[in-house]
């Protein structure tokens, strides 16, 4: 008898959702396993909105960002009542094994789950902050760096033509990473992140002095967890070095585009793994990627255990 299996997206979206969704069917259906999509998160699973799934629903995603299968916050699953009802909804259709693409609140939500139900899983970090213990890389992560290297080239057309200051501002929530890889690839004169503590005054002669040797604009790429405001670093720039300043805040549009390349390989592989590793009885496990490749660790670890970004990126910035 086949067995079944269901994915689910939850949390915010990343580019890189849908080729998983693609490999989940093909590779169920390869393993003789029957692959349900759970539309809507978690949200989906407490209304029973649980489909079967086969190759149609697949076809001709590979190249869309979002999820076709949609995804939620749901502030019902932090419930208990409502994890009753997820069960046994799971319950009602045989699905015995489960996949939740999702960042760290969704592994938190997730974590319960399993203690209270004892269900057989198996977490995708997919965020585009990259703030999960464990791995170096989560699904979504290089679409995003992509959307914002393309949005700050085309800034600084418009900086090089004008005397300004550009404050960049990027997603991540808590986590610096996407500002600090965007401020290295980016060639920008500031990055402030939430993990670095900062004065602006430390800056400020050098960039009145660059602006005498003929400095014209300046692109300063900040996190959104940073404490200050980032019209309050173009107000600095105003008063304080004398230059003319826009905030460019570049939001959601960090969430679509088509993945790239190395997104729709890593979701590729990652629901290999994790298919693989249910088969396998590896049942409670998030998957992670290292420099030693793929492995799983247990969710336990994973969400006990708090985020820190790269120190060798951090060394970049500080020296
Ligand atoms: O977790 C991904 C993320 O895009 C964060 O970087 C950001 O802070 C948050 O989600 C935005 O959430 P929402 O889409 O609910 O506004």
């Amino acid at each position: 008898m086949k067995k079944n299996i269901a994915i689910l997206c939850s949390g915010g979206d990343v580019s890189g959702m849908n080729p998983a969704l693609k490999q989940f069917v093909e590779y169920s259906l390869q393993n003789n396993l029957t692959p349900y999509f759970v539309y809507d998160g978690y949200e989906g699973l407490i209304d029973n909105n649980i489909k079967k799934a086969s190759y149609c629903d697949v076809a001709g995603i590979i190249n869309r960002g979002g999820t076709k299968i949609g995804s939620a916050r749901s502030k019902r699953f932090m419930q208990a009542k409502y994890r009753v009802i997820a069960k046994e909804n799971l319950d009602k259709l045989q699905i015995i094994m489960l996949i939740v693409l999702g960042g760290d609140g969704s592994f938190k939500g997730l974590h319960t789950f399993y203690k209270e139900h004892k269900i057989r899983f198996c977490g995708i970090p997919s965020t585009i902050d990259n703030d999960i213990s464990g791995t170096e890389y989560c699904l979504g992560v290089d679409t995003a760096l992509n959307m914002i290297k393309f949005s700050i080239d085309s800034i600084r057309d418009t900086a090089s033509s004008f005397k300004r200051a550009f404050i960049i501002e990027t997603m991540g929530n808590k986590c610096g990473y996407l500002a600090l890889v965007s401020h290295l690839t980016s060639g920008s004169e500031l990055c402030l992140i939430p993990e670095i503590d900062y004065n602006l005054n430390d800056y400020e002669q050098k960039f009145r002095q660059e602006i005498q040797n003929g400095r014209r604009y300046f692109i300063a790429v900040v996190a959104e967890g940073i404490d200050q405001d980032s019209q309050e670093i173009a107000e600095w720039f105003e008063e304080k070095i004398g230059i003319e300043s826009r905030v460019n805040v570049l939001g959601h549009l960090q969430r679509g585009g088509n993945p790239t390349v190395k997104d729709r390989l890593m979701a590729y592989k990652f629901i290999t793994y994790a298919i693989d590793g249910l088969i396998q009885n590896r049942n409670e496990s998030v998957i992670c990627y290292t420099e030693n490749g793929f492995n799983y660790k247990t969710i336990d670890t994973v969400v006990n255990t708090p985020y820190q970004l790269d120190s060798e990126l951090i060394k970049f910035i500080s020296s």
